[in-house]
């Protein structure tokens, strides 16, 4: 059986919503290729199509589903104050006739711009809060959920980033269409390059790879925490994609698979490097795709110091996962 339907099979029967235009694009990178003499390709998932598109549309299509069929009418979640995610769940949850609350971290702008337009144009309720830690904006949102209830909602908690199991099925889905397309072209990848921030997204391909038996490795660019500890929480979601699929899964085998770079992290999460500014530009300029200061930016960073160093052999074929993000260029 080829490796992608098998995979298909152990996740066809969870439903989903179509908010994802799917599969998308994958092609190759011509010009980046032939400066350094690689095979080097992009899917671009910064084309999932729903809201501006992005990774997260992928997660929503599970998530939103999830909660619609429970019967929740509402949704809580937090994020940065430009979060790429809080725009895709503003629109997703509006579209499906559902309220969105957003937690998000730092003060009102004077002018909304960027993502946090968009969050008001789809109406979004917004609270400001003028804080960057996390657990004060995980508390602000239990606390807001509890609020809701009070007052007779339904509301559903999204941890933020839809990076829990449900949500990564959606980089499961994602991993089926790259076998698909191996399989269709016989160009086989030995490397997936992609950013990891909540972490949903590679959980969500490293599950993807545990189940079909993929040879090769998921490499994650840490956007926001050291190495140990953004792999512990990939580990974790990837065991409770597992769980939810009914795989048996070792988590010393899984740990095996678990690969984060924080090389190009830079300062944090937010903060942008002179070398992540260079492949946007490079990106912008050899292929006319569009990266971000806070996400793709960094990861591409990466893969081309990957490239530099040689880390990279004329025999593989590599492809960088483009996750959206780009209207953070605009802020
Ligand atoms: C554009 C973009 N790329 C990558 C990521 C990281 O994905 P994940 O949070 O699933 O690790 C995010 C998360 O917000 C994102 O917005």
């Amino acid at each position: 059986m080829k490796k992608s339907k098998k995979l298909f099979s152990t996740f066809k029967h969870i439903p989903r919503l179509n908010f994802s235009i799917l599969p998308t694009p994958l092609h190759n990178l011509d010009n980046l290729s032939n400066k350094w003499d690689r095979n080097l390709y992009c899917k671009r998932d910064d084309m999932t199509g729903f809201a501006f598109g992005g990774n997260k549309t992928r997660k929503l299509d599970y998530l939103i589903k999830d909660a619609l069929n429970k019967g929740y009418d509402s949704i809580v979640t937090f994020g940065s104050n430009q979060s790429n995610w809080c725009r895709m769940t503003g629109a997703a949850g509006s579209v499906s006739g559902m309220d969105v609350h957003l937690i998000l971290a730092g003060l009102k702008p004077e002018k909304p711009t960027a993502n946090i337009k968009l969050d008001l144009l789809c109406g979004a309720r917004i609270i400001h809060l003028d804080t960057e830690e996390e657990h004060l904006l995980e508390e602000a949102a239990l606390e807001h959920v509890e609020k809701l209830k009070k007052e007779g909602y339904k509301p559903y908690y999204l941890a933020v980033g839809g990076s829990n199991a449900i949500g990564a099925l959606g980089y499961v889905n994602a991993f089926c269409e790259i076998l698909e397309f191996s399989e269709k072209t016989g160009i086989c990848f030995s490397k997936i390059i992609v950013a990891t921030g909540s972490s949903g997204t590679q959980a969500g391909l490293i599950a993807g790879q545990l189940i079909s038996g993929w040879e090769g490795s998921v490499i994650g660019m840490s956007v926001s925490r050291k190495r140990e500890e953004q792999e512990e929480k990939v580990l974790q979601v990837v065991m409770d994609t597992c769980q939810l699929l009914n795989i048996q899964c070792k988590t010393d085998i899984a740990k095996k698979f678990t690969t984060v770079d924080d090389n190009y992290l830079g300062e944090g999460y937010r903060i942008n490097t002179k070398d992540c500014e260079k492949a946007i530009e490079l990106f912008a300029r050899e292929e006319g795709i569009f990266l971000d200061e806070v996400y793709t930016g960094k990861a591409a960073a990466g893969l081309i110091d990957y490239l530099n160093k040689g880390k990279i052999r004329k025999s593989e074929n590599v492809l960088f996962l483009h996750t959206g993000g780009n209207i953070q260029l605009f802020e």
